[in-house]
């Protein structure tokens, strides 16, 4: 394979991706709507010149078409993510995409022999459980009436008051709940099953949190990162939804542009859904407290505000054990993430908090609400 063609390019795990296919050698073409949100000013400056731009929607065939010719091997990443209620938006970019990305392919007998898609450990909903008694099980999503009650962690569904533990989430056994969730799991069976079944290489990734430089700080989706960043360089306190309790796991952004490189070209990474996951679990409290020390402002405590993201999950840490099997390695720790990351936040020019928008556009979409605890 020579030439790959980057869907979602100029986005924040996009360009990195581009970065390394450069270094080894690819000729990279990228398609990217460049949408507004993401990019308020075109096409980000940190884009290689060597890289062929189109400016187009991946729901567009034209685009699509003129994106695909010449092309060897793809890595699908442009994607609708957000926590507004456009349910259908959802799927119309993530999933109808991807089967355009396929019905083009076969039906103009395009020798694209590799396709890499961008997943998310969102196809595991409320994640993976055990009870002392009772065993593993899946949870449902965490009612509201639960969570109004300030009442976080997930029970046995047998026992009812007993919280269970999380384990890790391994590649098995998926039970998405979102829109954003859902669309990721339709876009996978959708490229598992017509990859089989026209003799496509194809490998789903299902990032954990990926953090790093480039996380657009316009894009109103909330990297927790981005946004306790944000406060703390205005000495804000973070706000921490919930108790802060939450376990998640965080994973460098040039890692993930490595998974991205390794599955297109591994002959073992075809036909399958890999995590990729950080290298440990982490609750956000913990998260924000590092953050603060990376940013120098150990002084300012995060503020545990009570409030609740109705959606959100409680605990979700995946292994990354599969794709270990394959050679690959989660190798930046946390403090590393947030290092690399901070250093490019204060690089750029007329921060302003824009924090603030991005949760009064939560609030008036009665997505982000408060709890018994905050009364
Ligand atoms: N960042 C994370 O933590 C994370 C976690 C799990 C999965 N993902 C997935 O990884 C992929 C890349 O995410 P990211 O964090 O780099 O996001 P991003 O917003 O930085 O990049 C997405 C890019 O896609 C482009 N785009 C959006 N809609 C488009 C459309 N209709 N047509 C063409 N281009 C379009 C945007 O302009 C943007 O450049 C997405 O599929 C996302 O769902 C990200």
């Amino acid at each position: 394979m020579k030439h790959i063609l980057v869907t979602g390019g100029a986005g924040f795990i996009g360009s990195h991706t581009v970065d390394l296919l450069l270094a080894q050698g690819y000729q990279v073409r990228v398609l990217d709507l460049l949408q507004p949100r993401v990019h308020p000013h075109g096409w980000p400056s940190y884009l290689p010149e060597q890289v062929e731009r189109i400016q187009g929607d991946v729901r567009d065939t034209d685009a699509m078409r003129r994106a695909l010719e010449g092309i060897d091997g793809v890595v699908h990443l442009a994607a609708y993510q957000d926590y507004m209620p456009d349910f259908s938006t959802f799927f119309d970019v993530n999933t109808t995409s991807t089967a355009l990305l396929f019905e083009l392919i076969v039906r103009d007998r395009l020798p694209v022999e590799r396709i890499v898609l961008a997943s998310s450990q969102s196809v595991y909903g409320e994640g993976h459980y055990r009870c002392d008694q009772h065993g593993f099980f899946q949870p449902d999503f965490r009612s509201d009436d639960q969570l109004a009650r300030g009442e976080w962690e997930i029970l046995c569904p047998e026992c009812v008051q007993v919280p269970a533990s999380p384990v890790l989430i391994s590649e098995d056994l998926v039970k998405p709940h979102t829109p954003y969730g859902i669309s990721k799991y339709a876009l996978e069976m959708t490229a598992l099953n017509l990859g089989r079944k026209y003799g496509i290489g194809v490998t789903n990734m299902r990032y954990s949190i990926v953090q790093g430089p480039r996380n657009s700080f316009y894009n109103a989706y909330s990297g927790l990162a981005r946004i306790f960043t944000l406060r703390l360089l205005h000495d804000q306190p973070p706000i921490v939804y919930e108790d802060g309790q939450q376990r998640r796991d965080y994973v460098h952004v040039l890692d993930v542009a490595r998974a991205n490189v390794l599955c297109l070209e591994h002959p073992q990474a075809v036909d399958r859904s890999f995590n990729v996951a950080g290298r440990k679990a982490t609750t956000v409290l913990e998260a924000a407290q590092l953050l603060g020390a990376v940013c120098e402002k150990s002084s300012i405590e995060p503020q545990i505000s009570g409030e609740y993201r109705f959606g959100d999950t409680r605990h979700t840490v995946s292994t990354g054990a599969a794709l270990e099997q394959l050679g690959w390695e989660s190798e930046r720790d946390l403090e590393t993430i947030y290092s690399d990351y901070v250093e490019w936040v204060r690089q750029q020019p007329n921060l302003s908090d824009f924090y603030a928008n991005s949760q009064q556009a939560m609030r008036r979409a009665g997505i982000l609400r408060h709890s018994a605890a905050t009364e």
